[in-house]
């Protein structure tokens, strides 16, 4: 089922807007669509952080803390609301290893509740999930992920982003929810959790910290700015086909590897100065975007095509931001320490 978008909603709510992705996208609409006022809901866990969105003045945002599983609080806030873009997840690959459990709740029990919400007050859903629900590709493979690639997750993480995705498909088609999907690669920018693994690497060095490099640094990941994210869920959000999905990437494809070795020579670094660690079970050998349709259709474009450059200004923010990140290092270190990574 495919539909007509409507006019360019005024009032969204984005989920999870006090993370990574989801407060670069709030900071870019604030910039960039001047009449939008956005509703941030999130539940503030440890990825969640309120300084993300510091700056934005009060007649833009609000800010609600509170959980997406919360039925009777998503009644009052989509009662309001022309759309919601839904970034709230549990997202890492290795926590959802340790422990899957949060992530079944969140990413999938999460999604469900939103989505009955959109369904009773017929609200614009825009979803945003992952190309690790694909699986992952072999190194020597020419192939790129489609739109028409089968669903292939490996980990924890991926399945529930596979599960959720489901879900909007079926509530698109079987009640009519105005929905759509995106699927992105790999992201990086400032403000990203220090467990993530650029982020990870640049504060090692920062404490003087040797970067830890799984397996045999070959895998190979496909990095979009996180900015590039944000102009591209906007696009789909105001001029998307309901009832479609869209893959976002940059082609940003590197391996582990010559990511940190750009990221040590950018931080005046020899390019062995780095520990080889335990490889992650399951792990994805590879992933790789085709965005034609992005291109083609809504006329997206990245801006941030040159990755040095990219990286060159994140590893500043890190440096420039230690207050941010400081206080937890110690236990995300602590915490792969006992993984053995
Ligand atoms: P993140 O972990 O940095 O942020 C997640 C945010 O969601 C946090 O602010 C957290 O407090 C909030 N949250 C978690 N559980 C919640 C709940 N139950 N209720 C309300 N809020 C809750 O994640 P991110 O890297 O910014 O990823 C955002 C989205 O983008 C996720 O859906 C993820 O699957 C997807 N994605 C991420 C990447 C990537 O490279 N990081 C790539 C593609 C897609
Ligand atoms: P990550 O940032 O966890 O993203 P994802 O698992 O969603 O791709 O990891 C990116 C890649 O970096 C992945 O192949 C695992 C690898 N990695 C390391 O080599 N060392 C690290 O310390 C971390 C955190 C990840």
């Amino acid at each position: 089922m495919q539909g007509i978008q409507g006019k360019a909603p005024r009032r969204i709510i984005v989920t999870g807007g006090a993370g990574f992705i989801g407060s670069n996208f709030v900071h870019w609409v604030i910039e960039h669509q001047p009449d939008v006022r956005v509703t941030v809901l999130d539940k503030l866990t440890y990825a969640g952080n309120r300084e993300n969105l510091s700056g934005i003045p009060r007649d833009r945002m609000a800010f609600v803390q509170g959980d997406i599983c919360d039925a009777d609080l998503l009644e009052e806030l989509f009662s309001q609301a022309d759309a919601v873009v839904h970034f709230a997840a549990e997202s890492h690959n290795d926590n959802s290893i340790a422990d899957p459990e949060p992530f079944i709740r969140t990413n999938v029990e999460g999604t469900y509740r939103l989505l009955e919400a959109a369904r009773k007050h017929d609200v614009r859903f825009h979803h945003i999930s992952t190309d690790e629900v694909y699986g992952d590709l072999a190194l020597d493979d020419p192939a790129r992920f489609t739109e028409e690639t089968p669903y292939r997750p490996s980990s924890p993480y991926s399945s529930t982003k596979a599960a959720s995705d489901m879900l909007v498909r079926a509530w698109h088609r079987t009640y009519g929810v105005r929905a759509t999907i995106s699927n992105c690669s790999n992201n990086y920018g400032p403000r990203q959790h220090i467990e993530k693994f650029i982020p990870r690497q640049i504060t090692n060095i920062l404490c003087g910290i040797r970067p830890k490099l799984y397996g045999d640094g070959l895998n190979v990941r496909d990095w979009i700015h996180a900015e590039d994210h944000s102009s591209a869920v906007w696009a789909i959000l105001s001029r998307g086909r309901l009832g479609e999905t869209y893959l976002i990437g940059a082609d940003g494809e590197r391996s582990n590897g010559e990511v940190l070795r750009a990221i040590l020579e950018g931080m005046g670094k020899a390019p062995d100065d780095f520990d080889w660690v335990r490889d992650r079970p399951g792990h994805d050998r590879r992933y790789a975007i085709d965005s034609t349709k992005l291109r083609r259709e809504l006329g997206w474009r990245p801006c941030h095509t040159d990755f040095a450059e990219g990286l060159a200004s994140t590893i500043a923010w890190y440096r420039e931001n230690g207050a941010w990140w400081m206080a937890a290092k110690e236990a995300v270190e602590a915490k792969y320490a006992r993984q053995g990574q």
